[in-house]
């Protein structure tokens, strides 16, 4: 089995603690590190939601890293309506003890990817991007040693869920969203395309809450919180869990479908700020540069994470 090696960057969020929880469930997978940003909540609530999910992952060796509090240009947005206040509602876990890694998540990054060789690591942004753009404008040497970008964000025929145009993680931070859409890494993009694909319903979260462990009663508890929010906007039966797609890819890329097209990042449009303008169609010229997933099997997605949830 080949391994791959990758670093998280999140801001949790319980749709993030559910995708971590995966990644560290999976043997295929080497997480070598969680780099946390600022976006469903701030910084400080960023880092010990961080620290709280490795502890109870069992996984209070993994380094976890603070990085940018807000983003490179814009004033942070956070998105406590949907997250709470502490952006890990829904149950309550005891207070992290596992120390924070010393140094910026930026320098992590750096460092990381210029002593790993080139192309064996791969980037899981599944907040905003402000992290990532932070270590290429740091270091430009290492744009070029990444092995893939695999990310949760943006939005097309599913269109906004911050903005009418625009999905959170892009919103946030566009001009660092630019910066990763232009940097020439290979990347695989999970819009709410497919992320509105893989709903939570009751079958699926007692089939998860089943499983009896203290991760599988967090995950339970958190979705249950987590979904109260798409239930009324969208009238789902469920909550879509976003960040998660970015490691099932990993897993199982065959439970997804997307396409190699062109995707700009809108910095200037007055009502679209932040959208992903995609051309799914091929309507331009403009070069493909991204992998952008549009279909999922939510059932092969659940039976996945139902699965791997089992082993913590
Ligand atoms: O728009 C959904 C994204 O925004 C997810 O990553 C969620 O965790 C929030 O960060
Ligand atoms: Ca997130």
């Amino acid at each position: 089995m080949t391994v791959q090696k990758i670093i998280i960057d999140t801001d949790p969020g319980q749709d993030d603690a559910v995708a971590i929880l995966l990644a560290l469930a999976s043997p295929e997978i080497e997480v070598l590190g969680l780099t946390c940003v600022a976006g469903n909540v701030p910084l400080p609530l960023t880092v010990k939601n961080a620290l709280t999910i490795c502890e109870l992952a069992g996984r209070s060796d993994l380094p976890v890293y603070a990085g940018c509090e807000s983003p490179l240009e814009r004033t942070l947005v956070t998105a406590e309506h949907v997250h709470g206040k502490t952006g890990l509602d829904g149950i309550a876990l005891p207070e992290p003890t596992m120390p924070l890694a010393g140094g910026h998540a930026a320098d992590f990054i750096i460092d990381t990817l210029r002593r790993e060789p080139a192309g064996t690591v791969t980037l899981c942004p599944i907040g905003p991007l402000t992290n990532i753009a932070a270590a290429f404008r740091r270091a430009p040497d290492i744009v070029a040693r990444v092995k893939r970008i695999v990310l949760m964000g943006g939005a097309y025929f599913e269109v906004g869920n911050i903005t009418p145009a625009a999905e959170f993680n892009i919103y946030v931070d566009p001009e660092a969203a630019d910066i990763v859409f232009r940097s020439g890494v290979p990347l695989v993009v999970m819009p709410l395309d497919v992320t509105h694909k893989v709903l939570t319903t009751r079958a699926r979260i007692a089939a998860i809450a089943a499983l009896g462990t203290p991760a599988a009663e967090a995950v339970a508890s958190w979705t249950g919180f987590f979904e109260r929010f798409d239930k009324e906007k969208y009238g789902s039966e469920g909550a879509p869990l976003h960040d998660p797609c970015v490691i099932a890819w990993l897993l199982k890329p065959e439970l997804f479908e997307g396409r190699e097209i062109n995707v700009e990042i809108e910095l200037e449009g007055t009502y679209t700020t932040g959208m992903t303008v995609a051309d799914w169609w091929r309507v331009t010229d403009r070069a493909p540069n991204a992998l952008f997933i549009r279909d999922v099997d939510a059932d092969g997605f659940y039976a996945l994470l139902t699965e791997r949830l089992a082993r913590l």
